[in-house]
């Protein structure tokens, strides 16, 4: 048994298609407008991949850039975790086709599904390993090209989603350093809430279930609202807690980027300003797994975290599921 340090994040980057669908482009397609989107969820566009894009295109160009700034060669990544519920194919697993194009030949590497909180699902595994001393170096990856799996016919849907990809890098650090605390949560009997028919074991993709549009996502919205700003207040106040801190210490949180209204109603239950909330989904809409984590390294690229600052990651999605982290930044 190896002594147990700290993990924290070394080298982030994103990539997001060129594509940009306005609130305007969509209402042309289906009966909403700028207005209705953007006062019910506060999404003014959002990007779209091209048709040859797929989530290990993306995927790839975030962790190189991921990679660059950490300042080490694929080689030394022990294992890549790709969270994601739209990879390139049921298997083999994005992680893995990744880990070939990445030239990253001494990692392991696989996918993991936990809706949008994918990517806090991630984090809290490969921080384990660089704690607990058997990786040095975890890749961790929030992709998701939602507009494969959108029904571009249905306004309660259509509006919402985006494409994108981030990627961190965990390396090792002093105890009490970089990420201080996770937390996980999940409560299957939401399942129905959020999900996607057709195209597993259930009911495979034929051709009735086409017809009938088993292939895209289904979503009670009211039910996921109620949830979401429920136990992102919850999940912040119970991750703070593990690491002994209190809502006063946090400089940033960084919540999963579904609606405006949805982090606006967390916020107030955590009596956080808004100036101490990073918001993107204005540009991006609900990228899924990738929402938090292109945040977080928007924000580290724009150079507003200083060392020493508390950021607080969390978000919920599909399962239903939940998660959350407290890091303290020691990047420069
Ligand atoms: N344009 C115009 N009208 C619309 C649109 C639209 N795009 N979408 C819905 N409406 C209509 C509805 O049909 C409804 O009309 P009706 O009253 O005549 O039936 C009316 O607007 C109000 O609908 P509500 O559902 O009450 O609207 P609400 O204020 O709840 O907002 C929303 C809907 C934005 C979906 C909200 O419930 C929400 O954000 N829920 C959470 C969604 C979420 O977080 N999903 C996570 C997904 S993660 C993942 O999928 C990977």
């Amino acid at each position: 048994m190896t002594t147990k340090r700290g993990a924290t994040i070394i080298g982030w980057g994103k990539a997001l298609p060129s594509k940009i669908v306005t609130n305007g482009d969509l209402e042309r397609i289906v009966d909403t407008s700028d207005e209705w989107i953007t006062t019910r969820t506060g999404i003014k566009e959002r990007r779209v991949a091209s048709p040859e894009q797929a989530a290990s295109d993306l995927a790839l160009d975030a962790a190189q850039a991921a990679l660059k700034r950490a300042n080490i060669n694929a080689e030394e990544l022990d294992l890549i975790i790709v969270a994601t519920v739209t990879p390139d194919m049921a298997f083999p697993a994005t992680a893995c086709l990744l880990q070939h194009r990445l030239g990253a030949q001494n990692a392991s590497a696989f996918d993991l599904e936990a809706g949008c909180s994918g990517f806090l699902y991630g984090l809290t595994i490969g921080c384990q390993f660089v704690q607990n001393g058997t990786y040095n170096h975890v890749l961790i990856v929030g992709v998701d090209i939602l507009s494969r799996i959108t029904n571009w016919q249905d306004r309660n849907t259509c509006v919402l989603f985006g494409d994108g990809a981030a990627a961190v890098i965990l390396g090792p650090c002093e105890s009490g350093q970089g990420i201080l605390s996770t937390y996980l949560g999940s409560d299957g009997s939401g399942g129905s809430h959020l999900y996607l028919p057709a195209g597993g074991s259930r009911r495979p993709l034929d051709q009735l279930a086409l017809e009938q549009g088993l292939q895209y996502i289904h979503m009670n919205g009211p039910e996921v609202f109620k949830f979401a700003v429920r136990i992102m207040g919850e999940a912040a106040a119970e991750v703070l807690k593990r690491a002994d801190l209190k809502l006063e210490d946090v400089t940033y949180l960084i919540p999963h980027q579904a609606n405006q209204r949805i982090i606006d109603a967390a916020a107030r239950r955590l009596h956080l300003p808004t100036e101490r909330v990073l918001v993107n989904l204005d540009r991006y809409g609900n990228m899924s797994s990738a929402s938090i984590p292109v945040a977080l390294a928007e924000a580290a690229d724009d150079g507003r975290f200083q060392p020493g600052d508390v950021l607080v990651l969390v978000g919920f999605g599909a399962g239903l599921t939940w998660g959350a982290a407290v890091l303290k930044w020691d990047q420069v």
